[in-house]
């Protein structure tokens, strides 16, 4: 693209208002109007930053952290910037302008890498083929070691002694730390469900770990017991004009926090989605959108985590207008914070981001003419600019931040490099990627939520919705969608296009048109299935029997396990549709309400959903290895 090297200055906006949010930040509380009928429409645009109480921050500034301490898609070298491309799978290294240097294949859905400049190393999460390489960085990238994880690595990040790596599993739901030089196991610890984000406080007592489903993020202890300790997000906001709890005030629950990153070893920062599935709607059930209210469901938050002494934790969040918050960085020489959002293609600046003088500073958008960049990396350079991995078009944009005295510049400039490397994804697929994951209006009135809101990485958020008057749980996409129609719990879509058609109108969109609800179709049908978590053989295959044995075939057969048709058991639903059974593991809760909130739970309590098979016979010994057979699907 012509244009591509011209810097693109981004000028200041409305949004771009600082605003001493120590002082008391103002709600912008807009009234909300609604279309009448099925559709629902929001008309609360989000504030850009409007933050919750007191900011944590002390007095004095926090230590900067180091780029070793943190997983991530793209770290800043010296002359360019090293980025690990999950669609084609390849570790780049780039030049200033972001032109390629050098490259070497990983593995496709390759996950985050971490990189010691001392030593040249980056160690990169394969997360398909359950290895870390460890890449040597020079004139050319040079897969040195490669070492075996557990199932599913996909982040990895360094103590602050660079003795340790760290790395996160997410079919295996493990931390794991091994010898930085050999590749040893250390030990290991549990986690949580859909771990993503990593990072190391710089003094090497503790990483957190952020998850996609959980509403926690995972404190793991470094130095004693190895222990992961969970802290709840808070998904309360600050209360409205004339409002009680925001949106709908229904119950909110913290989702799709991609990335943590820490300000000093005391606090840190976690970007969540705020969703509240089921809106109080003041009696009437007066539309058939998604949460069931007239107010967008969906918010975008950033918390910040004290993290005192003797396991003391307090919590104050940011309302901001980055959707998806899928990367965040922070410049501690300057105390400036960087968050990009997935959805709405643009960066936010935070200053003094860890001091009470907290405030809002430039927003970039990150599109160049009409090609979106979605970022999913952002990484602060030597000299305070920012290097941002661009996913969607696979280019390293190059945003200046800082003026020539190395002080905060007044307007950023935007500097895009060229395509550094093809998708692996057909060109329709591609489309219905950036589709899936850009909030539009076409999809979700106003552009409020995206599919990947929801189905964050193709999955799902673990939650119940409430959908014309039943409550509904997300399934997961990836892998499910082939061969499994009818479509949704009811089976009342008999193919997918239709079902996509159906899931935007009930999302207030005004609709994709054909080639592009095709292209959308195209890219959720070649979705890999999710991985299945490493299980003892033998109870598989016990567990496989009585799945054989207990009549579960009758409905649940062929490659994605159902019979394509729709059964009536006692439930809310008149009729359900059988469903897939791949990828359950990472399905959680179950049956359409997700009334089971484990397949034990499925298996012995039967959840709302009753008759569907009869297994109060089985011993607990035969539903662990039933379970286990489930959870290998
Ligand atoms: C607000 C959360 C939310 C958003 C946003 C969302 N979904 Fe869903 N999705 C759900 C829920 C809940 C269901 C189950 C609904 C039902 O069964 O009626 C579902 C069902 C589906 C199904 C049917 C799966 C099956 O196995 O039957 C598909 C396909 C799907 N969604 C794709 C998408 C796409 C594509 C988008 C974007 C256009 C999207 N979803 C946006 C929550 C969401
Ligand atoms: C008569 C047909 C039928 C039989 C027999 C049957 N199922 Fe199902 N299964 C269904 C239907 C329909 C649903 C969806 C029910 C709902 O949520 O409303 C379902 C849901 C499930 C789910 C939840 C899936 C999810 O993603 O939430 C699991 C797990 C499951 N079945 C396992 C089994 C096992 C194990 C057996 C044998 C012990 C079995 N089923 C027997 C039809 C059947």
């Amino acid at each position: 693209m012509a244009n591509r090297s011209r810097p693109r200055v981004v000028r200041s906006t409305t949004q771009m208002r600082v605003r001493n949010l120590a002082l008391g930040a103002l709600a912008l509380a807009l009234p909300a109007t609604y279309a009448l009928g099925k559709v629902v429409a929001f008309d609360r645009s989000p504030p850009s930053f409007e933050l919750s109480g007191r900011p944590v921050g002390g007095a004095q500034p926090a230590l900067p952290s180091a780029a070793h301490l943190t997983a991530t898609r793209i770290t800043a070298l010296a002359d360019g910037a090293l980025v690990i491309d999950a669609d084609s799978g390849a570790l780049i290294k780039t030049d200033r302008a972001g032109k390629p240097i050098a490259q070497v294949a990983i593995g496709r859905e390759a996950g985050l890498l971490t990189y010691d400049p001392a030593t040249g190393l980056a160690y990169v999460a394969d997360r398909k083929a359950d290895r870390i390489a460890v890449v040597k960085v020079g004139g050319a990238l040079e897969i040195a070691q490669s070492w075996k994880t557990p199932a599913e690595p996909y982040s990895v990040a360094l103590t602050p002694d660079k003795t340790t790596l760290l790395v996160v599993t997410i079919a295996d739901r493990t931390m794991v730390a091994l010898d930085a030089k050999t590749g040893a196991e250390k030990w290991r610890t549990a986690l949580g469900r859909e771990p993503r984000g990593l990072a190391v406080s710089p003094d090497g007592t503790r990483a957190l770990v952020s998850y996609l489903v959980t509403g926690t993020v995972d404190q793991v202890d470094l130095l004693e017991s190895h222990r992961a300790e969970h802290i709840a997000i808070s998904s309360s906001t600050t209360p409205r004009r004339g409002r009680r709890g925001g949106a709908g005030d229904g119950e909110a629950f913290a989702r799709g926090s991609f990335a943590v990153a820490f300000m000093g070893s005391e606090q840190a920062l976690v970007p969540f989605q705020r969703e509240t599935p089921v809106q109080i709607t003041g009696g009437g059930e007066n539309t058939g959108g998604y949460g069931g209210g007239f107010e967008s469901p969906v918010s975008h938050q950033l918390a910040f985590i004290g993290l005192g002494k003797g396991g003391n934790t307090s919590q104050v969040t940011a309302q901001i207008a980055q959707h998806q918050p899928r990367a965040l960085a922070w410049d501690g020489v300057r105390d400036a914070l960087y968050v990009a959002g997935m959805g709405n293609d643009t960066i936010l600046q935070i200053k003094n981001a860890s001091q009470v003088g907290i405030a809002e500073g430039l927003t970039a958008s990150l599109t160049t003419g009409k090609d979106k960049c979605g970022p999913d990396g952002v990484a602060v350079t030597a000299d305070g600019n920012l290097v941002v991995w661009c996913a969607f078009n696979r280019t390293v944009q190059r945003i200046e931040v800082v003026d020539g005295k190395g002080a905060l510049a007044a307007a950023a400039k935007v500097q895009a490099g060229p395509q550094l490397v093809a998708s692996a994804m057909s060109e329709k697929q591609h489309t219905g990627y950036i589709l899936f994951h850009s909030a539009e209006p076409a999809v979700s009135a106003r552009g409020s939520m995206a599919c990947s809101t929801c189905h964050p990485d193709n999955r799902a958020d673990g939650l119940s919705w409430r959908i014309e008057k039943h409550e509904l749980q997300t399934p997961i996409l990836a892998g499910r969608m082939l061969g499994t129609h009818p479509f949704k719990w009811d089976g009342g879509d008999p193919d997918l296009k239709t079902s996509l058609t159906s899931t935007m109108k009930r999302l207030g969109g005004f609709g994709l048109d054909k080639p592009q609800t095709d292209a959308l179709a195209a890219y959720i049908e070649a979705l890999p299935s999710v991985r299945a978590p490493n299980r003892d053989a033998q109870a598989v295959a016990r567990g496989k029997k009585l799945f054989d044995g207990e009549g579960c075939r009758t409905c649940h057969d062929g490659a994605s396990y159902t019979d394509n048709d729709q059964h009536r058991f006692t439930g809310t639903l008149e009729k359900s549709d059988t469903p897939s059974l791949r990828g359950l593991a990472a399905s959680a809760p179950y049956y359409h309400d997700g009334s089971a909130a484990t397949l034990e739970a499925l298996l012995r309590d039967r959840g709302a959903v009753h008759g569907m098979a009869n297994t109060t016979k089985l011993t607990d010994a035969q539903v662990a290895d039933l379970t286990a057979f489930l959870e290998t699907l």
